[in-house]
């Protein structure tokens, strides 16, 4: 089978490294892709964006399946072009993808079905959404209506705040994601992700997994894509991944089935765990990434078969299997990320660190004149297995200790809460 994977980060070259594994694969692509799938696959540079690149390429190499990685693909209905070419896809259609695409759509979802979600209301216009402020009390969340590039939410702590960021999102701050604004309370809690492979009639559930998305030890500084996660995330109990499924997942795959839009591919739930049970912050998509790295990393099924599965409707005949240890993977970014940042900075030790037996994925690198240089803002993702939190923890730091690029960086305490709990 020849495979065709979208996208260029973390996530594509983890799926593209599990993808590789598979007896049933004969040929794997990734566009554009990285340094890091470069090693597994043949990288064809394209602009994503162009759907009619992609069919081209379809067609020039005979692709019998393709695996959309990124949001945005996903959420532009790259899957509906490629299912209408005849080709199979895992990607969820642009109608269902809008439960990533549009916060106020995913909220109307929650109101049909009742399921346990921060109060909102939901604005077209800066004077409305100040006049709803003015009834509210802080903290609270702004957020833009749709894609942003991870930097659409502002968590704010005074109204001031919450003003400025409706202000700034009517002002067009975030462009057409911003025309309509949804301000929701604030939940208190730990969060965690929990991803749910679905495939129109049958779903079944994948490990929880917990990133770190600010920048800084002690999850402080900016939020990021996510500096580092691990899975699974011991907050997820059985007993509460139980009652998401319930009271959350089997609601929201049964809405969208009612209104004709069935949901394909895989769903991340973005989760609140409170005092009164877990609520919904948000659903995504596709697969997380960093969390990607740490599914694929446990993953001991066939990657082909599970996501064709999907992509074909047998869900139902397969059953993932999960290493039961602990992964973690950490993130090594471009200093000054999530600002800006240099990039074209050679980087070195990456063999040394996978001889201590852990994986690094490749982000944001490529080849120049036969060396791994820096290309974006997260670049690495050094990932490990152990029986514990802590020992895939010290695993991973070990390995990285090999790695030589001054001018990168890392959170040094990924896995800090689950590792408090002992
Ligand atoms: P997002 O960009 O939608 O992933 O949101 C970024 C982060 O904002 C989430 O991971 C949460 O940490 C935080 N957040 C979003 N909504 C809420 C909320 N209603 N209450 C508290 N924190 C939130
Ligand atoms: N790590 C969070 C995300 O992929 O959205």
């Amino acid at each position: 089978m020849r495979v065709l994977v979208i996208g260029s980060g973390g996530r594509e070259h983890a799926l593209a490294w599990a993808l590789n594994k598979s007896p049933m694969l004969t040929r794997l692509f990734v566009a554009p892709g990285n340094a890091g799938t470069a090693e597994v696959a043949e990288n064809v540079a394209l602009d994503i964006t162009d759907h009619e690149a992609v069919l081209g390429l379809i067609r020039r190499e005979n692709i019998d399946f393709v695996v959309v990685g990124p949001d945005a693909a996903v959420v532009a209905g790259l899957g509906d072009d490629v299912r209408a070419a005849g080709v199979r896809c895992f990607a969820p259609s642009k109608a269902a993808a809008q439960l990533e695409g549009s916060k106020s759509f995913t909220k109307t979802i929650c109101d049909e079905a009742h399921i346990p979600t921060a109060a909102y209301g939901s604005f077209d216009s800066a004077e409305s959404a100040l006049a709803y402020l003015q009834t509210r009390s802080a903290p609270i969340v702004v957020k833009a209506d749709g894609l942003a590039a991870g930097k659409g939410v502002t968590v704010a702590m005074t109204l001031a705040e919450a003003e400025a960021a409706v202000r700034d999102c009517f002002a067009g701050a975030f462009g057409a994601a911003g025309a309509r604004v949804v301000i929701e309370e604030f939940l208190e809690g730990e969060e965690a992700s929990l991803f749910v492979l679905a495939d129109g009639e049958s779903y079944v559930l994948l490990p929880s997994a917990q990133d770190h998305k600010r920048a800084h030890d002690g999850d402080l500084g900016p939020n990021t894509g996510g500096m580092g996660a691990y899975s699974p995330a011991p907050v997820m109990t059985e007993a509460l991944t139980a009652e998401v499924e319930r009271q959350i997942i089997r609601p929201t795959l049964d809405a969208m089935r009612n209104r004709g839009m069935a949901f394909t591919g895989v769903l991340f739930l973005g989760l609140m765990v409170t005092r009164d049970g877990p609520k919904l912050i948000e659903y995504n998509v596709r697969f997380g990434d960093p969390e990607c790295q740490v599914l694929m990393a446990r993953l001991q099924s066939d990657a082909l078969e599970l996501l064709l599965a999907v992509a074909e409707g047998r869900l139902n005949s397969v059953t993932p299997k999960f290493s039961a240890e602990t992964a973690l993977t950490v993130v090594v970014a471009a200093r000054g990320y999530p600002g800006a940042f240099s990039k074209g900075e050679v980087i070195g030790g990456l063999d040394a660190a996978e001889a201590e037996g852990v994986k690094v994925f490749h982000a944001g690198t490529r080849r120049e004149n036969g060396a791994v240089v820096s290309a974006g803002g997260r670049v690495l993702n050094v990932t490990a297995l152990g029986a514990t939190v802590a020992e895939a923890h010290a695993r991973a730091y070990r390995a990285l200790s090999h790695i030589d690029w001054p001018g990168g960086y890392c959170r040094r305490d990924i896995g800090w809460r689950a590792i408090s709990r002992g």
